[in-house]
């Protein structure tokens, strides 16, 4: 490997690093993605299809991007130099890290939002929902106005550059060890409050919310269904832009890391079922009717809020669920920008993240404003927060994934892959030509959800 050794800050325990990850990948995806797309294509049959996805997707590029990290104690662009000097394979890193100022640019907007409506259920703000409808009126006012979610914006970008500043030790792994066992109190208890409800009249039943998310509907897992779930497989494990190869970086040789994988990819998948328990259950038993991401979070939830029993608190912890599993999500990728400008251009930490942090708000703001003011702005037939998400979703994170494959399969080869794995006491029974073998099987499905996902329309 090529360049000097640089002194690098390790994760102070195996737990701590599995919780970081795991911040990494709980986050907004889980709660108002993935239950939708469950209930809407096919339940159960959905969730088999979705499993089947993250293993032959999700687990290989995971470890791939672990045993990168780990193997060159690099962020993703020094990463690929040091593996393969003198080539261009550190534009998967570089393309990573322009993901990572993207996806955080939007993705904090959100989050801004969640922010706003915790203070909202705090102060009664929901009292006066009646129905979906008067809190869709009031979340339109608030988020095509032109200055209050840039002021919720930045409150959360100022977060996730106060714990990135601090650096890995005493901010993102301190952070993490507080914030996800509150984030897994929090949703076990929505989620049992919301099977305890009882329907408010005599046909509607928690019931009929876990039918909803889990009766298995094979009629209903369509193509596009399938090709929904393997992107989701990206998005929601954190893949394809280098946010868990860095925090891999972070690990010690005396890590499993297959083990570790297998831990966040479960923490992951509990986390988005539980979320979808919390939410359905609570949706049919008082009788609405579901709907999608912001739809739901922001309009149907709140008026179910507003009159279900105990409905003040509830409405508290589920916005700040959300706002939590967003900022763990969000350090993850200001730590991916960050640690390329401390690599590889020379900055220290302090500076790095607050400077990068800053132009990643600003480029937050149109996006932000794409609701009200800016709604007129359309690139592609897009406004400006969808060409944003797009754009990553559906390109950036499985393109990098998919040259990650092709990176370990042509260049950096099957056997140091397993090598790598083979650490940390790892019994890793696999032949070289087997291992080639399933990253081939890998890379055709990864290859595949990309380019379906150029012509399709998930
Ligand atoms: N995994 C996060 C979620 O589910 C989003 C994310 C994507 C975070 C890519 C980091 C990198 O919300």
């Amino acid at each position: 490997m090529e360049g000097e050794y640089i002194p690098r800050e390790h994760w102070g325990s195996r737990t701590a690093f599995i919780m970081a990850a795991g911040g990494s990948a709980i986050g907004l995806g889980n709660i108002w993605k993935f239950p939708y797309i469950t209930g809407v294509y096919g339940g159960a049959a959905f969730v088999m299809w979705y499993l089947f996805s993250i293993l032959m997707i999700g687990l290989p590029v995971m470890l791939i991007e672990y045993a990168i990290g780990r193997r060159t104690q690099r962020s993703p662009v020094g990463a690929f130099k040091a593996l393969a000097p003198g080539t261009f394979y550190w534009l998967i890193g570089a393309m990573g890290v322009l993901a990572g100022f993207i996806i955080l640019s939007y993705y904090s907007v959100i989050a801004g939002w969640t922010l706003a409506y915790i203070f909202k259920a705090l102060f009664g703000g929901f009292a006066g929902f009646h129905s979906p409808e008067v809190a869709r009126q009031a979340f339109e006012a608030y988020a095509t106005h032109p200055i209050r979610p840039l002021l919720t914006h930045a409150v959360f970008m100022f977060l996730v550059i106060l714990i990135v500043y601090q650096g890995v030790k005493k901010g993102i792994e301190r952070w993490n060890s507080i914030l996800m066992p509150l984030l897994a109190v929090i949703v076990i208890v929505l989620a049992v409050r919301g099977i305890t409800l009882k329907g408010v009249e005599a046909h509607l039943s928690a019931l009929n919310g876990l039918k909803f998310l889990f009766a298995p509907d094979f009629t209903k897992l369509t193509g596009n269904g399938m090709l929904v779930a393997m992107g989701h497989a990206f998005f929601t494990l954190s893949l394809g832009m280098g946010a868990m190869l860095t925090y891999g970086s972070y690990l010690s040789e005396r890590e499993n890391l297959i083990k570790s994988a297998l831990w966040v990819i479960v923490m992951d998948t509990a986390f988005a079922l539980l979320a979808g328990v919390a939410i359905f259950t609570t949706v049919f038993a008082l009788g609405f009717q579901p709907g999608s991401g912001p739809g739901l979070i922001f309009n149907v939830l709140p008026a179910i809020f507003a009159v279900m029993p105990g409905g003040g608190i509830m409405g508290v912890l589920f916005f700040l669920l959300l706002s939590i599993a967003a900022l763990t999500s969000a350090i993850s990728l200001l730590e991916v920008v960050t640690a390329y400008f401390v690599e590889q251009r020379g900055w220290v930490r302090h500076r790095a993240a607050v400077v990068w942090g800053i132009a990643i708000f600003l480029l937050g703001v149109p996006p932000a404003l794409s609701f009200g003011v800016l709604g007129n702005i359309k690139l592609l037939g897009m406004t400006l927060f969808d060409l944003f998400d797009y754009l990553s979703f559906k390109y950036m994170l499985p393109l990098g994934g998919l040259f990650m494959v092709l990176f370990t399969i042509i260049r950096w080869k099957p056997v140091s892959l397993l090598q790598e794995l083979r650490k940390g006491g790892s019994a890793l029974r696999i032949s070289n030509g087997a291992a080639l073998a399933l990253l081939i099987v890998s890379a055709l499905f990864v290859a595949i959800t990309f380019i379906a996902g150029l012509f399709g329309k998930n």
